[in-house]
């Protein structure tokens, strides 16, 4: 039943959630529930924005003025009408300001905001969880970018918790290297998939993941960065590690992400708290504190000044606009 009777389009705007320690493989697939529990943040300064529309024929959503296959989107939205209760197309446009499919979390950006603007279209009232669940069911990264702020995703689980607000951690920063800013040709469901079904080291992955996200929630809430970064690194290599070890083998490092894993290092020899992670792309997301930023900055853009920067630092969740 609908319980918004205005109908009106929603606009909604919505930050990307930054995994720290990673979700990398299903435990279900059709139902995508995650096989290892992750940890992140949301990015303040970087956005999805996408208005929602209820529509007479059919499902159609465009990504910066491109229309998307519906195929990405068809069961996501009879989802969201078998949740809502509602016969109803809907319309999403959807714009980010920062490259889309290239390994910076577009796609929990772009899923939450559009479960968050379709329950909200419908029923003003919708449960946190609930919203949280449908975002999963499109990415399951969406899920934790509904909440804002640190949030957690666990192994097995349908909706995402947030852990600490925006503002628990208000010296934290992180600086984004964007090595590529063109789509990726493998998405990150594909190479997980890939992972799961081929890499001999999948299921120790797996295993080895559960320590290091309880012991990562203890480093981000005694705001431990060392110790977060160490067990940042044994989970975004971990996580590459299966991807590298897939029949076949997803490389998704360009020549600079390798160049500044080693900058951060010689950084952190020099006393700096640089700690970089990836994601299934090029581009490398380095933590630190504000008191180090200026000095990591001005040493990453004296040696890599063709690349763009973006700053970011933890962001709030889902915002209607109008
Ligand atoms: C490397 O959430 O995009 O960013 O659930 O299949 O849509 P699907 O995958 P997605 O994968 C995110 C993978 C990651 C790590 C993370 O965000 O935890």
């Amino acid at each position: 039943m609908n319980k918004n009777p205005s109908n009106k389009p929603i606009t909604v705007r919505t930050t990307p959630s930054l995994a720290l320690i990673k979700y990398w493989g299903k435990a279900e697939t059709q139902e995508n529930i995650p096989a290892t529990s992750s940890l992140a943040v949301n990015l303040d300064g970087l956005f999805t924005e996408t208005t929602v529309s209820l529509s007479d024929d059919a499902d159609a959503v465009t990504i910066n003025g491109e229309l998307v296959p519906p195929d990405r989107y068809s069961k996501f939205f009879d989802r969201i009408r078998k949740t809502l209760g509602t016969d109803s197309a809907f319309h999403a446009e959807s714009h980010s300001n920062f490259p889309v499919s290239a390994g910076l979390a577009s796609s929990s950006s772009g899923f939450a905001a559009l479960a968050f603007g379709c329950c909200k279209l419908i029923d003003e009232h919708l449960d946190q969880e609930i919203v949280s669940d449908l975002a999963r069911y499109g990415s399951a990264s969406a899920a934790r970018a509904t909440l804002g702020g640190f949030t957690t995703l666990k192994k097995g689980a349908r909706f995402a918790e947030k852990i600490f607000d925006k503002n628990h951690w208000p010296e934290l920063r992180v600086l984004i290297a964007i090595v590529k800013q063109t789509a990726k040709k493998t998405s990150s469901r594909e190479a997980m998939e890939l992972a799961r079904t081929t890499s001999p080291y999948y299921n120790t992955w797996v295993k080895s993941s559960e320590d290091i996200f309880q012991n990562a929630i203890d480093a981000c809430r005694n705001k431990d960065l060392e110790k977060l970064g160490q067990l940042m690194r044994i989970s975004y290599l971990g996580m590459f590690s299966t991807m590298f070890t897939s029949t076949p083998p997803i490389y998704y490092w360009e020549p600079e992400s390798i160049q500044l894993i080693k900058k951060c290092d010689a950084l952190r020899k020099n006393g700096i708290g640089a700690w970089e992670t990836m994601d299934a792309g090029p581009q490398v997301k380095i933590l630190c504190l504000e008191e180090d930023l200026k000095n990591i900055i001005n040493s990453l853009k004296a040696e890599f000044d063709q690349l763009k920067f973006m700053l970011s630092r933890p962001g709030g969740g889902p915002e209607i606009l109008s």
